[in-house]
């Protein structure tokens, strides 16, 4: 194992909810799961999507919690929207052309049927805007499955935060999760039961999200 991978002891270039990324190099990041982890599942689906074309970060080597991979340049779609670089009818639909190329792609663990790959978080902080065009990273979730249920969980994650009064992004998320369900029609109802009881279950969420969780799909069911 090289140095930079023992320890980054400089601050990192950003934070997620799970995750730090620290600079190597101008063209490389390390992502480390800052609660340990292992990263060979999620590098093994970005080679995949990545050799069909789909745009993803180019995985140099997965370790661990450590995942070394293409530096990105551009902001992340959350940021570009916040500044007005992007309304949000073009952030929507950026998302929902990600979604559609995504599953456009034949799976690559099941033999066909309605079954595709899914990332299962693609949201605003899970695309950065690149000089080659929307990169979406953070595949940690990848699974396969119906597509309907992707699409469905990007409307409960938009509607998450535009439940929550006191967030900073309420307002926001709400422009964004109707401008989202336009672009998408019916696809996000299909599978809503589904994506709520998914995202119940995940580790990541507060107690606080979880609860609102019936509250985001109520507004999810009502906009449409
Ligand atoms: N390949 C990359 N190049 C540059 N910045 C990145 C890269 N991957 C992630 N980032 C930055 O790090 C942040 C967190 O990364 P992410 O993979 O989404 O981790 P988390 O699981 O914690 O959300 C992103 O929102 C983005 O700002
Ligand atoms: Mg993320």
């Amino acid at each position: 194992m090289t140095g930079y991978c023992r320890g980054m002891e400089s601050a990192p270039l950003a934070s997620g909810r799970d995750a730090d990324v620290f600079v190597i190099d101008d063209r490389r990041v390390l992502r480390r799961y800052r609660e340990g982890g292992d990263v060979a599942a999620e590098a093994v689906v970005m080679a995949y999507v990545a050799s069909l074309g789909f745009p993803v970060p180019t995985v140099h080597r997965a370790q661990g919690a450590d995942l070394v991979m293409e530096r990105l340049d551009g902001p992340t779609m959350l940021s570009a929207f916040l500044a007005g670089e992007l309304d949000a009818v073009e952030t929507a639909s950026c998302l929902a052309d990600l979604h559609h190329r995504l599953h456009a792609l034949p799976p690559r663990l099941s033999d066909g049927g309605d079954v595709r790959i899914l990332h299962l978080d693609l949201h605003p902080e899970n695309v950065m805007l690149t000089s080659r065009g929307p990169v979406v990273i953070d595949w940690r979730n990848a699974a396969e499955g119906p597509a309907d249920l992707d699409v469905a969980l990007t409307a409960v994650i938009l509607a998450q935060v535009a439940v929550e009064g006191a967030h900073p992004l309420a307002s926001s998320a709400a422009t964004l999760l109707d401008a989202f369900l336009e672009c998408v029609g019916g696809s996000a109802l299909t599978a809503l039961d589904q994506a709520v009881a998914r995202r119940r279950t995940d580790p990541a969420l507060t107690g606080t999200e979880r609860e609102r969780l019936d509250a985001a799909a109520a507004l999810i069911t009502g906009r449409r």
